[in-house]
């Protein structure tokens, strides 16, 4: 009887074992999506919102000759070419041109939380039979409290990588002074 018991006890114990998930490492902090522009650190440490810095009319923008990479956090880009019209946060548009290649969807971005805490947006589209990625890596920087800071950090036919710098990327109570993140992005 106790023999029974103890096995039952021991086959308990093996299997909740068994069944319990891969542990997460204690330090392993995620962002967890919010919407399309916004996620809240697992530990607590505040909430990431990009809502600020809103501004679809006019995107975000790196030029090179005959380019524009442009970005538009929150909601899908406008006054853009082709592809870009629809739904778009990551666009390649042509400066004189007219083309526009839809690199990401408004809709529904990713969030992935690297080991260090890093937050990227990635975001996808298909069109036609293709699927492209854009990652966009938010970099905290309190200092950067105006207009963020916008690199490009390369790109391939359906991939593309930019960092984007900037206050709002700061999870609020992680910092001795709370973050006020209400930027206002004036034009140029
Ligand atoms: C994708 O579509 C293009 C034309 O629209 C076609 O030439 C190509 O073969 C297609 N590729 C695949 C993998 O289906
Ligand atoms: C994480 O972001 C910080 C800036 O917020 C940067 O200094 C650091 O290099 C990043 N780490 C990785 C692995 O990208
Ligand atoms: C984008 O960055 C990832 C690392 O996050 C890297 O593996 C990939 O090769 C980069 N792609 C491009 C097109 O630069």
């Amino acid at each position: 009887m106790e023999m029974a018991i103890f096995l039952s006890a021991l086959l308990l114990g093996i299997y909740s074992v068994v069944t319990s998930p891969t542990p997460l490492s204690p330090r392993q902090v995620v962002c967890v999506k919010r919407d399309a522009c916004t996620c809240d650190m697992s530990d607590g440490s505040g909430r990431v919102s990009l809502h600020s810095l809103a501004r679809p009319e006019e995107p975000y923008e790196l030029d090179s000759n005959s380019f524009r990479f442009l970005y538009s956090p929150c909601t899908a880009m406008k006054n853009v070419k082709q592809e870009c019209q629809e739904d778009t946060s990551v666009c390649l548009e042509g400066r004189e041109e007219d083309f526009g290649y839809n690199f990401g969807r408004a809709s529904d971005p990713e969030f992935i939380t690297d080991k260090n805490g890093n937050v990227t947006v990635k975001y996808t589209s298909e069109v036609g039979n293709k699927t492209r990625t854009a990652k966009v890596q938010l970099v905290c920087d309190p200092s950067v409290t105006e207009r963020p800071l916008v690199m490009f950090k390369g790109m391939t036919e359906t991939a593309m990588n930019w960092t984007f710098t900037t206050v709002c990327a700061c999870p609020g109570a992680r910092n001795p002074r709370p973050i006020r993140c209400d930027v206002q992005c004036d034009s140029n």
